[in-house]
C-alpha cells in the first residue's frame, strides 16, 4: 500500500533542539523535500482539496517557491513569488507582520496576477499565521481571489488558523 502522506513527512522531518533560539525546536522539512516520493506526495495532496478552483500558485520565501513551482507545473498554472521586502523590482503592495520570533514585511507585485484570478498559496509551515495571513492580505489587496492556504505542517498550538480566517486552510500534518 502506498504509505499516507502524513507518515512519510513524521518519518523524514527532522527536528532541531534550540534553533534558531534557545528553548525553540524547528521542524526541518527539507529531508521530505530532498527525498522524490515524499516530494511528490506533499505537492498532489496539496493540490488536490483545490483542484480546478485556481489559475496560478504563490509560494512564499523561502521554502514556500519549492512547493509552488511543483504544484504549479503539476497542474498548468502560473507561479508566483511572496517576497520579503525589497526584492521585487516593480510596484508592490507591502503588509507587516510578527513573526513567532521578530518582526518582518511581505511584498507582492502589485500586477503579477489580474484582477478576479484565483490564487492557491503554499508554504511549508503555518505556527502563529502571519506570514500566510500577510500573504492572503497581498492577494486581496491585488483584488485576486485566495482560493486556499496549503502547509505541509502545521504547528496546531501556536493557533495559525485564527490569522486565516475565512480560508480554506488544508495542511498534511498538525503537530
Ligand atoms: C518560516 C516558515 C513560514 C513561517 C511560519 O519562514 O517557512 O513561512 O516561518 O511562521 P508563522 O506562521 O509564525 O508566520 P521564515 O520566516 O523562517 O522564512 P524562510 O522560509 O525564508 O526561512
Amino acid at each position: 500500500r502506498p504509505v499516507p502522506v502524513d507518515e512519510l513527512i513524521t518519518s523524514l522531518c527532522a527536528t532541531v533542539p534550540d534553533y534558531p533560539k534557545p528553548g525553540i525546536t524547528f521542524k526541518d522539512l527539507t529531508p521530505v523535500f530532498a527525498d522524490g516520493t515524499a516530494f511528490r506526495a506533499v505537492v498532489d495532496a496539496l493540490v488536490e482539496p483545490f483542484k480546478g478552483q485556481f489559475d496560478a500558485v504563490a509560494g512564499v520565501e523561502a521554502r514556500g517557491f519549492l512547493l509552488a513551482a511543483a504544484a504549479a507545473y503539476a497542474t498548468g498554472t502560473g507561479v508566483v513569488t511572496v517576497r520579503k521586502a525589497g526584492k521585487l523590482p516593480r510596484e508592490v503592495y507591502s503588509e507587516d507582520y510578527a513573526l513567532e520570533y521578530g518582526n518582518a514585511t511581505l511584498e507582492l507585485h502589485t500586477t503579477d496576477l489580474a484582477r478576479g484570478s484565483r490564487v492557491l498559496i503554499l508554504d511549508d509551515v503555518l505556527a502563529t499565521g502571519g506570514t500566510l495571513g500577510a500573504a492572503a492580505r497581498l492577494f486581496e489587496r491585488c483584488g485576486v481571489h485566495v482560493s486556499g492556504v496549503g502547509v505541509v505542517m502545521e504547528l496546531g498550538e501556536l493557533r495559525g488558523r485564527s490569522a486565516l480566517a475565512g480560508h480554506r486552510v488544508r495542511s498534511l500534518l498538525r503537530l
